[in-house]
């Protein structure tokens, strides 16, 4: 039993930096997605999904350690490996440097598109303190007033777009880097598997987009008063 190398726990982060993509944070999106896609069938439906995960019990501690703290360290090991010493690394022959460069523009995309988002959704919720039922006649007027301006509608499909290509082609990623896909033909078949998967998620979220933008709705609280 000897003490870990300096190159191991290297090949240690980046291994869980891989990880942390699918799961919690690819699991996270598709959930996500979906869940906001609600909208597209009703909004009381989707008012009652937000009212679920707000009712959720240590919903505060979920989100830290299932949500921000693997973003996080997602985020800036990213950062890390795109602009620090790594870039020969990953270096895969051609066809796939230009995927592996749209990776990198896309994740920093993804980055700034988030800070936007929860600094427009998350964050004033907390500070305003709507939580429980107070949270989805909150939620549902942002999103509203987001979806009303084309400048908003923008950063969403640009930021939708982005998320979800940098999911699917990280997914692919993950599985050759795992071993899971080996041999140019099964990984030129996974890339386009995992493409249309990105592309179902984007319509997704580009169908919520749409919904909010035609129809906006304002809602009152489901319940009103203590238990
Ligand atoms: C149609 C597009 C989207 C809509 C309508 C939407 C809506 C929302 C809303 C309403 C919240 C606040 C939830 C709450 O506090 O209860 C939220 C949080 C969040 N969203 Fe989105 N979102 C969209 C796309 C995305 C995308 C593409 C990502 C990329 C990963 C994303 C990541 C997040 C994250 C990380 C949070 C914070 C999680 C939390 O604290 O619960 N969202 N979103």
């Amino acid at each position: 039993m000897g003490t870990i190398t300096k190159g191991q726990a290297h090949f240690l982060l980046l291994k869980i930096h891989s990880l942390t993509g699918l799961v919690p944070i690819g699991v996270f999106l598709i959930i996500h997605l979906l869940i906001n896609s609600l909208r597209t069938v009703g909004v009381l439906p989707y008012q009652w999904s937000i009212d679920v995960i707000n009712n959720l019990p240590f919903l505060i501690w979920i989100e830290v350690f299932f949500i921000y703290i693997p973003l996080l360290f997602h985020s800036f090991m990213g950062f890390y490996i795109a602009w620090g010493g790594e870039k020969n690394l990953f270096r895969y022959p051609n066809p796939r440097n230009w995927m592996y460069t749209l990776q990198r523009v896309t994740g920093g995309v993804a980055f700034l598109f988030l800070a936007y988002h929860m600094g427009t959704t998350v964050a004033p919720k907390l500070w305003y303190g709507h939580h429980l039922f107070e949270a989805a006649p909150f939620l549902i007027d942002v999103m509203n007033q987001e979806f009303a301006t084309w400048t908003g509608r923008i950063i969403y499909l640009v930021g939708i777009l982005s998320v979800t290509f940098h999911f699917a082609n990280g997914l692919w990623g993950f599985c050759v880097s795992w071993g899971i896909i080996v041999g140019p033909k099964a990984q030129r078949n996974a890339s386009i598997v995992f493409m249309l998967f990105g592309g179902v998620l984007m319509v997704l979220g580009f169908a919520t987009v749409l919904e909010f933008s035609l129809h906006p709705v304002n809602v009152e609280p489901t319940f009103k008063g203590t238990f």
